[in-house]
């Protein structure tokens, strides 16, 4: 089954080919950030307008690349939320419209369910059970996953996400939109052990998070020194240290509590996915972290060392491929979307169930 894959909950065009037996053909990302830096975040109005104008185009040189005509298609699955209701908009009434115009199904797909699958499109996937840790710019969550649509909640954020405790903390350090990667990169030149900042909710039993008071906590430093620092050396620094302190707090955190998941329901094999995945502090962290750990699986009498799963780069932050491939799974068991158009701006992954049970 050929599958095309549209993605546009925020501020990404994106469009994928996935053909069930031989795999990803090919995806294009149209990001739009430089439309919205300016306003130091996602302006939704014009993502929307941005998406009408990108999708076509796209989706021309998708086929073009690949060597496929639009009457090749045999599905289109697309990201009917959770998202910006505007944004999603564009992208739903753009692949109804086009799978009714080639008599094909249409499924709308759960966009944080496309991150949990996004390792599906590595060469050796995860098999469930595992636990997922979806780290994005609106998530984090540690989730059970015991087969693919059987996802049990294990802890959430009380408050901001990781992405977007990343994103307001760049804000605070002056740094430009979107905040993530670019504190990353400064946190490099910086010393991670110049302040100590909590790694919140670790010395109580759960597996929530909560990172609103970790962004304080250097907003509060940064306005207290960044006044006394004299040159613009030492406030670079300053800048330089703070992030790569946040940076270590964060990630630890973030750590501390994937190892407790994987200890309480005995699981050795941990995905970690969503935008925040792309961190190479984190991944460089947890590879040397987990590696180390060994967990006594449930069934088993031996302990075993813990397997880390990440997606390629480019498909920890929005894609389409990761949309195609969690629609293929779906749409292969019988599953489609009716002729309405509609989105689920919420929409929890709680609500899912397997491919094929609402078919
Ligand atoms: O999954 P994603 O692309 O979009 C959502 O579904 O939210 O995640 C975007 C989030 C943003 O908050 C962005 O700053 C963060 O992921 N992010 C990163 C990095 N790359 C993206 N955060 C830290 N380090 C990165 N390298
Ligand atoms: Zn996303």
């Amino acid at each position: 089954m050929l599958v095309l894959g549209v993605e546009s909950s925020c501020d990404e065009t994106a469009v994928a080919l996935y053909h069930s037996e031989q795999g990803l053909l090919g995806h294009l990302v149209h990001s739009q950030i430089d439309l919205h830096a300016a306003y130091g975040g996602v302006v939704p109005e014009l993502a929307s307008r941005d998406h009408i104008r990108r999708l076509i185009p796209l989706l021309r040189q998708l086929l073009a690349n690949s060597g496929h005509a639009l009457f090749d298609l045999d599905a289109v699955a697309y990201t009917s939320g959770p998202g910006l209701a505007g944004a999603l908009l564009t992208g739903a009434v753009f692949a109804r419209t086009l799978s009714w115009a080639l008599d094909v199904p249409a499924l709308g797909v759960n966009h944080m369910e496309g991150h949990l699958l996004a390792p599906m499109l590595e060469p050796n996937p995860p098999e469930p059970p595992f636990v997922c840790l979806l780290v994005s710019g609106g998530h984090s969550q540690l989730i059970r996953v015991d087969a693919i649509g059987e996802y049990e909640f294990l802890g959430d954020t009380l408050d901001d996400a990781a992405g977007e405790a990343f994103d307001k903390t760049a804000k605070v350090l002056g740094l430009p939109y979107p905040g993530g990667p670019h504190l990353s990169r400064l946190a490099e030149q910086g010393d991670a052990a110049a302040f100590d900042f909590p790694r919140p909710m670790t010395d109580r039993a759960g597996l929530d998070f909560s990172f609103s008071g970790l962004k304080t906590a250097v907003m509060t430093t940064w306005n207290r020194l960044s006044d006394c620092s004299g040159s613009d050396v030492e406030t670079d620094q300053l800048r330089a240290d703070l992030a790569a302190s946040f940076q270590v707090a964060i990630v630890d955190t973030l750590r501390i509590k994937c190892q407790r998941a994987l200890q309480q329901e005995r699981l050795s094999r941990l995905v970690i996915s969503g935008g925040v995945s792309a961190n190479r502090h984190l991944r460089s962290s947890f590879d040397a972290h987990f590696s180390q750990l060994m967990v006594c699986p449930q069934g088993s009498n031996q302990s075993v060392a813990v397997e880390v799963v990440y997606p390629s780069l480019e498909f920890c932050t929005d894609n389409a491929a990761m949309i195609a491939v969690a629609g293929s799974l779906r749409l292969e068991a019988g599953e489609q979307t009716g002729l309405a158009v509609e989105v689920q701006p919420r929409w929890p992954l709680s609500a899912l169930s397997r491919p094929g049970a609402t078919a």
